[in-house]
């Protein structure tokens, strides 16, 4: 008997260490939710053929970093560019992935053309809505059924809550964010369609982004999730915060997404993604630029831990985490706010290699 059971401990114990654990980041996420990342041109076009192959090994989801914006798809008022956004889209199709269009309305990257007639005059509210319909309808019936889902409207909502004024508040007027939505869903009836935005846990931002949906829904409009950037900064969001908004977006009977996740390792300049708000060189600003120090590297690592496991305690409302680019070499974060840094914000090295806080959710059971 005693024998028994001692053979019944051994058996159990070698099922345990050899149990097989997950060699890519889309096995150790499969229960939980896509594992995404942004494409940038090289990696589209396999030039950055190390990059693009993480890609297609690691991640279960793609968005377009840049490719997808107007002023790139959509350069002038009667051409469009679509080579890049054709290749991402193929790409994602090859590796059987999901895919997301990133984005139609932005005030930012905004085609020069797009608010203004050939005098260089603001055009009229007509002009300026099917400008708005003809763009979205474009680029979506492009890609319709291959698409999955699409950043419809990026950055409307300042923090405090009011609306940012843009070429499409300022010609169209509010009415613009429902638009948006209403062609976007006639373009392609079966994409899932998101408000996506950074410093969303910024209360005022967060109640705003709330009656937003609400909004949408109440007209009969589809939306399906909430994009929560998620550019983060070792002091910034607060944890707390940013939970009460995963589940006051998941209240509203949309999903919510981690869209561009990434936790810059430096000191802390500017909070939130706002592109246009840059600083000047200033070398205090750029310790490690020979690289981490261990504590520093550690420090970061449980900002990701804190981060990750709160994804995963709330895996049952977060559909999508996508990491905005894929190693710390080509991060828009060396660049931003201030030009010239080296930062560690992702979940690969400079080295390619997955970094080893990421490899403990691997090892997950
Ligand atoms: O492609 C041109 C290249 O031809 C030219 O030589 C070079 C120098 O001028 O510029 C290149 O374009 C740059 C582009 O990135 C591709 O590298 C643009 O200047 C630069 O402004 C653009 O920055 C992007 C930024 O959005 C503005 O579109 C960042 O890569 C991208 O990471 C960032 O992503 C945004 C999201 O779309 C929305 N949420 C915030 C996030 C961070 O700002």
């Amino acid at each position: 008997m005693k024998q028994t059971w001692l053979l019944l401990a051994t058996a159990a114990m070698l099922t345990a260490c050899t149990e097989k654990h997950a060699t890519t980041l889309k096995e150790a996420f499969q229960h939980d939710f896509y594992i995404g990342t942004a494409m940038n041109v090289p990696q589209i076009f396999e030039i950055d053929k190390a990059e693009s192959d993480l890609v297609a090994t690691h991640f279960s989801a793609i968005v377009a970093e840049n490719c997808m914006k107007s002023e790139e798809i959509h350069p002038e008022k009667d051409r469009y560019f679509f080579d890049e956004a054709d290749a991402f889209v193929a790409f994602g199709e090859k590796h059987g992935m999901f895919i997301t269009g990133h984005t139609l309305v932005w005030h930012s990257q905004l085609a020069p053309w797009f608010p203004y007639d050939e005098a260089g005059n603001k055009v009229s509210r007509e002009e300026m809505i099917a400008r708005l319909k003809e763009h979205i309808s474009t680029v979506v019936g492009r890609y319709k059924g291959r698409i999955k889902g699409w950043d419809v409207v990026n950055e409307a909502i300042l923090d405090d809550g009011s609306l940012r004024m843009t070429p499409f508040l300022e010609i169209i007027g509010e009415e613009y964010l429902e638009l948006a939505f209403r062609f976007a869903h006639e373009a392609d009836p079966e994409a899932e369609l998101y408000y996506n935005d950074y410093s969303m846990s910024s209360p005022a931002k967060r109640e705003r982004v709330v009656q937003l949906v609400r909004d949408l829904k109440a007209k009969g409009l589809r939306i399906d999730g909430v994009g929560m950037q998620g550019h983060m900064g070792m002091d910034y969001p607060d944890v707390a915060e940013f939970e009460k908004s995963i589940e006051a977006y998941a209240a509203e009977g949309v999903k919510v997404m981690i869209t561009e996740w990434d936790i810059s390792a430096l000191p802390t300049i500017r909070q939130g993604a706002e592109i246009s708000d840059t600083v000047s060189y200033m070398q205090a600003m750029n310790p490690y630029a020979e690289g981490m120090p261990a504590e520093a590297e550690e420090a970061w690592n449980e900002r990701v831990r804190t981060f990750m496991d709160l994804f995963l305690k709330h895996s049952d409302k977060i559909s999508r985490v996508t990491a905005w680019g894929v190693t710390d070499r080509t991060s828009w974060l060396n660049n931003w706010p201030m030009p010239g840094r080296t930062n560690y914000p992702l979940l690969f090295d400079r080295e390619n290699n997955l970094k080893p806080v990421m490899q403990e959710y691997l090892n997950r059971k």
